[in-house]
């Protein structure tokens, strides 16, 4: 009986929580907002392509080594076993062309601050 009223409690909770995640596809959110996700998303997506090609035959995905094997320190992306700087370490290491070299480290760095949150 109790699991009963239980049920019946959180009926409208479910019909008040299900229009909080339809935002997202509400007119009224401006280009400004939905333009930097976009490109955040297509940014990401890239790069995983790039862990992918280049990192993930010794590393595994780019989330889980992020989470494992690296942390942040005073802002600065490192390695937890001798923090190396990890912008550093990819001068020598991991053949990313130059200009590739930022973007992975933003990229592990959001997915640590991903990983981290609640
Ligand atoms: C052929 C295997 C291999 C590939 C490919 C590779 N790594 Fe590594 N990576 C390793 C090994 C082994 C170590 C540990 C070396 C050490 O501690 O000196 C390492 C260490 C690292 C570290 C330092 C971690 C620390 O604790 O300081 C980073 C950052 C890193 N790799 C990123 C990358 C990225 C990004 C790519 C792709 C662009 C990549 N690696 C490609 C094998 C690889």
């Amino acid at each position: 009986m109790k699991k009963f009223f239980l049920l019946l409690l959180s009926i409208p909770a479910l019909v008040l929580a299900a229009p909080a995640t339809d935002y997202l596809h509400n007119d009224e959110l401006n280009e400004e907002l939905v333009l930097p996700v976009k490109e955040m998303l297509q940014a990401q997506a890239l790069n995983q392509a790039l862990f992918t090609d280049k990192c993930a035959t010794c590393h595994g995905t780019g989330a889980g080594f992020a989470r494992t094997s690296l942390s942040i320190k005073d802002g600065v992306l490192v390695g937890k076993s001798k923090g190396r700087k990890v912008a550093d370490f990819l001068k020598s290491h991991g053949r990313l062309k130059p200009d590739e070299i930022q973007t992975m480290v933003d990229s592990l760095t959001q997915a640590i601050s991903q990983a981290s949150a609640p």
